[in-house]
């Protein structure tokens, strides 16, 4: 069954009524929309304790966060597919294409795309399109094939919403002009249905060869096939958040449902709006003065009874037009929209339902808000093997990588918990990348570099493999020794353009961080502090690989450069207006001064009301936080370290308040994100737990403004904080809350084992996410009381334990009174 958004407004209705009474919502009903597994289930009979949802997928809603900024992408695609096809808008917030607001007209329905990001409009390349009629003639001549000629409004529902809908691997919509169209896919091939409305003399198709999202293409290339309406070609574009530019071919087959199609009754190429009849390639035509141009098809209509539909075959290759065709015959061999659709989703439902939640007393909101967030995990990185047009390799080739600013926090984590073959082919793809480049990659889209957000964040991904699954990583392919080279060569090698790969090494190994006044050639001398603190985390994850492999001498020389965070701490510095706020991460120079940049830059305090993105003007020291921010997160290996210098717990904790009440939290940058679970290192779990679950209330729900800007890592961190657990990449922890499950499991298919997470009083979720019988008063693992109320093991998944919480309404219940309940840190004894 579809998701539509119909059917969002009718559940979020029936939310206001569970979340303003508080109080335990009606299970039996939860239960329903839930559709459990359980055969016998009915309205009036009781709800299990423990059910097994078997089709998570209808949990799953893709148009959370496709208006306000989200730039979700909620089309077709399979578990880290390459091709997504969706529909692009002309929203000038169509980065993924698609628009919640149905005051955007469709352009068209692409084949690639990327899921919330920022910068130029990535992919929506290779746009398909169909005409019922064209003009008042209808002919030939009159179709307006251009995007400003062609494009067209959704129909729209009573509710005022766009007539879409979508499910995992499937999206479809209606049209103002009554056209409707589905789509589906496999990983390198998308299938398309067209049913147009009746009458229809003479349904034609359109292939778009060149507008992608940003109108960038050069040097294009097709054919026609005039017997079969086989249409090929491809053309040069631009990346969208580099220098580079990138080749991308189609191959577009059609054929009736349940109808013989037979050969196209008109075709040729068009440019812009001048569609020129019997043309088979762009050398019948002049051109050059337009770069918009493509295919198009006159087709017979369906005769018999029943409505016309037709569907499209679209393979997408980087390499060729001919494999283009190759990986759609290969894929999709005999057009069967609903056996494809099926496939796709069994697929969803695999990897999704390996984490299983019970939903007694669990607002059906916060199901859907934990699946659609899980959901989105697994959209970036895509799998691109057999598409790496640079070098010809047996490895799995993964692109689109975001950054790995945006995702080495939390996304391969949740991907360690239930996706570790997915994880280790990306590792592998990542290290063969480095093999041929020097470096691993840090942003990358569409096979071309991008600029970096970070430090060489690579290497917590790789780290955060290998503390993992070092004794899987023979099986799984992944070479210990190849990894180990590859995070090396970011630690020590001098990269010829650290805008785009590796560190700015040399300095960083001689200096011990980034100075903001040496001006070395190779890449912009920005983000000085902000890399300083990325570099040292960067090299605890080597520190952390190195101990596992026995080498302890580089073990030692890693975990010191970690520490590296201390040598922009400026103790001096305070918050003008706030004075008792001291000590700030600040910008140094290489003669051992500091600079100055004022703790409240790039936040809504800041007087000048200055960003922290990648610009020109971006030359203060931070990226994405105002010191105040970068001070307080930044140091996720030491943070015993950075309370000691900012004066204790309870002046840690007092800048944590300060923080939130004065707004500094943001909660769409990635330098916020651990911060309402900082609490647990000053003892006091129950205020990240409340913060936390503060955060969830204020900024994430699954309407289509549930989002508070990019989507990028969001949902993993969004699940992270819904499932009760905060992971520290690169190391075997997890810091741990209480789920907004009474229970919650993880399936991981490498280890064979379910770990499970039960809270034994759960007794609901307070809707503003304050107080509440949510905080941990002990814990127990596989029957034996633990340790700490605020961390767990990695030990605890490998074994497939059983992890009870009990909970309590006291906020002020610590971490436990061992030395050993505080979550770890580098200079109180580390991660052994
Ligand atoms: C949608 O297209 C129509 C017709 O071209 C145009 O009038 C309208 O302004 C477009 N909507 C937006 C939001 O651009
Ligand atoms: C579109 O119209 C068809 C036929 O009327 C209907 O079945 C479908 O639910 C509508 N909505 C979408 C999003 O497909
Ligand atoms: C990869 O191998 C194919 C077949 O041998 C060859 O045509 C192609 O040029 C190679 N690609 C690269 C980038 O070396
Ligand atoms: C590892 O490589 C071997 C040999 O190429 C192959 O048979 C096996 O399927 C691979 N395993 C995984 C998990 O990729
Ligand atoms: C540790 O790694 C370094 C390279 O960083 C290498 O030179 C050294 O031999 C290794 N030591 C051990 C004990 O493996
Ligand atoms: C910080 O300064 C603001 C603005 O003057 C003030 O409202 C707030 O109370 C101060 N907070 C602290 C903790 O000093
Ligand atoms: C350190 O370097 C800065 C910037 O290059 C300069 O302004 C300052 O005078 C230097 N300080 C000392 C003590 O050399
Ligand atoms: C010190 O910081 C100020 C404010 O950001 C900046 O204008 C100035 O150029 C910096 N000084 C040096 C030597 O980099
Ligand atoms: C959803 O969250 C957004 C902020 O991210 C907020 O503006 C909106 O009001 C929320 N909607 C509902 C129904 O709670
Ligand atoms: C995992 O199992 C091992 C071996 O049985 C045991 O020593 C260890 O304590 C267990 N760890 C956890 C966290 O349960």
């Amino acid at each position: 069954m579809s998701w539509s958004q119909a059917k969002t407004a009718c559940i979020i209705a029936f939310l206001f009524i569970t979340v303003s009474t508080n109080a335990a919502s009606p299970t039996s009903l939860s239960t329903v929309a839930l559709s459990s597994s359980s055969a016998s289930f009915s309205t009036s009979a009781p709800a299990p304790t423990i059910s097994s949802i078997r089709d998570v997928t209808s949990l799953v809603n893709l148009f959370v966060g496709t208006t306000n900024g989200g730039h979700t992408f909620p089309g077709a695609t399979l578990p880290h597919g390459m091709v997504k096809a969706g529909v692009d808008t002309d929203s000038p917030g169509n980065h993924a294409g698609y628009d919640g607001d149905p005051q955007f007209n469709a352009t068209g329905f692409s084949q690639l795309h990327d899921d919330g990001t920022g910068g130029a409009v990535p992919l929506s390349l290779f746009k398909l399109w169909a005409f019922h009629t064209c003009g008042p003639l209808d002919t030939f001549e009159e179709c307006q094939t251009s995007i400003a000629g062609r494009k067209t409004l959704r129909k729209v529902l009573p509710n005022g919403k766009p007539d879409d809908a979508a499910e995992p691997g499937y999206f479809s919509t209606n049209l103002s002009t009554g056209i409707r169209v589905e789509l589906t896919s496999t990983r390198r091939a998308a299938l398309h249905r067209y049913t147009f409305p009746s009458p229809v003399v003479n349904p034609r198709m359109v292939v778009d060869i060149t507008n992608d999202g940003q109108q960038s293409s050069t040097d294009p290339v097709m054919t026609i096939d005039p017997q079969t309406g086989r249409v090929m070609g491809g053309a040069s574009f631009a990346a969208s958040f580099g220098p580079g530019r990138f080749r991308a071919f189609t191959c577009v087959d059609f054929k009736g449902d349940n109808f013989q199609l037979g050969a196209p009754t008109e075709f040729g190429a068009w440019l812009g709006n001048f569609p020129v009849k019997q043309s088979t390639n762009l050398q019948q035509l002049y051109f050059g003065f337009r770069d918009e141009l493509g295919a198009l098809l006159t087709f017979p209509p369906h005769l018999g009874q029943g409505s016309t539909s037709i569907l499209a075959r679209v393979g997408v290759s980087f390499i060729s037009a001919e494999q283009a065709c190759s990986n759609a015959e290969e894929e999709i061999p005999d057009f069967n929209f609903n056996a494809i659709r099926t496939s796709a989703n069994a697929q969803w439902n695999d990897l999704l339902g390996r984490i299983q939640v019970s939903t007694t007393n669990v607002d059906p909101e916060v199901v859907q808000l934990f699946y659609s967030s899980l959901y989105r995990t697994h959209i970036s990185p895509a799998d691109y093997t057999g598409e790496n047009p640079k070098w010809n390799s047996t490895e799995p080739y993964f692109d689109s990588f975001y950054c790995n600013w945006d995702t080495y926090r939390t996304l391969y984590s949740i991907m360690a918990l239930h996706d570790p073959e997915d994880f280790a082919r990306i590792v592998r793809g990542m290290i063969n990348i480095q093999q041929h480049e020097g470096w691993l990659p840090e942003c990358r889209g569409a096979t071309a570099q991008h600029f970096i957000q970070g430090g060489s964040n690579g290497d917590p991904i790789l780290a955060e493999f290998f503390v993992k699954f070092h004794e899987h990583a023979a099986a799984l392919n992944v070479s210990s020794s190849a990894l180990y080279t590859a995070l090396l060569a970011d630690a020590e090698t001098q990269s010829p353009n650290w805008d785009l790969q590796g560190r700015q090494a040399n300095i960083w190994k001689t200096l011990g961080y980034i100075p903001s006044d040496v001006w070395e050639p190779s890449g912009t001398n920005t983000k000085q502090v902000s890399r300083t603190l990325e570099y040292a985390f960067d090299d605890f994850a080597v520190s952390q690989v190195a101990k596992i492999l026995g080498n302890t001498s580089d073990g030692a020389k890693y975990a010191q450069r970690a520490g590296n965070f201390i040598n922009v701490w400026n103790p001096r510095t305070t918050v003008p207006g706030n004075e008792t706020i001291v000590g700030m991460m600040q910008p140094r120079f290489a003669n051992g001064t500091f600079n100055f940049t004022d703790p409240r830059h790039c936040s809504v305090h800041d007087p000048l009301q200055s960003t922290c993105f990648l610009n020109a003007a971006n030359k203060d020291g931070f990226y994405e936080g105002s010191p105040i921010v970068v001070s307080e997160y930044y140091v996720p290996q030491d943070t015993a370290k950075l309370i000691e210098l900012q004066g204790g717990a309870n002046k840690f904790i007092e800048r944590l308040n300060f923080i939130f009440d004065q707004n500094y939290f943001d909660s769409t940058d990635e330098p916020s994100q651990q911060i309402p679970f900082m609490y647990h290192y000053a003892n006091r779990p129950g205020l990240s737990t409340q913060r936390s679950r503060q955060v969830i209330a204020e900024f994430y729900n699954t309407s289509s403004n549930g989002l508070p800007g990019n989507d990028g890592a969001m949902g993993s961190y969004v699940a992270f904080y819904l499932a009760g657990l905060y992971p520290l990449p690169a190391t075997r922890q997890f810091l741990l809350s209480s789920p907004y499950f009474p229970q919650i499991s993880f399936t991981n298919p490498i280890f064979g084992k379910t770990t499970t997470i039960k809270a034994t009083n759960f007794k609901g979720n307070p809707a503003s996410g304050t107080g509440g019988t949510v905080f941990i008063k002990s814990v127990k693992i596989d029957g034996i009381p633990w340790k700490s109320n605020c961390f767990i093991e990695w030990d605890a998944f490998i074994n497939g334990s059983t992890i009870e919480l009990e909970l309590t309404n006291d906020i002020t219940i610590p971490c436990g009174n061992g030395i050993d309940a505080l979550p770890p840190s580098l200079s109180t004894g580390g991660y052994d």
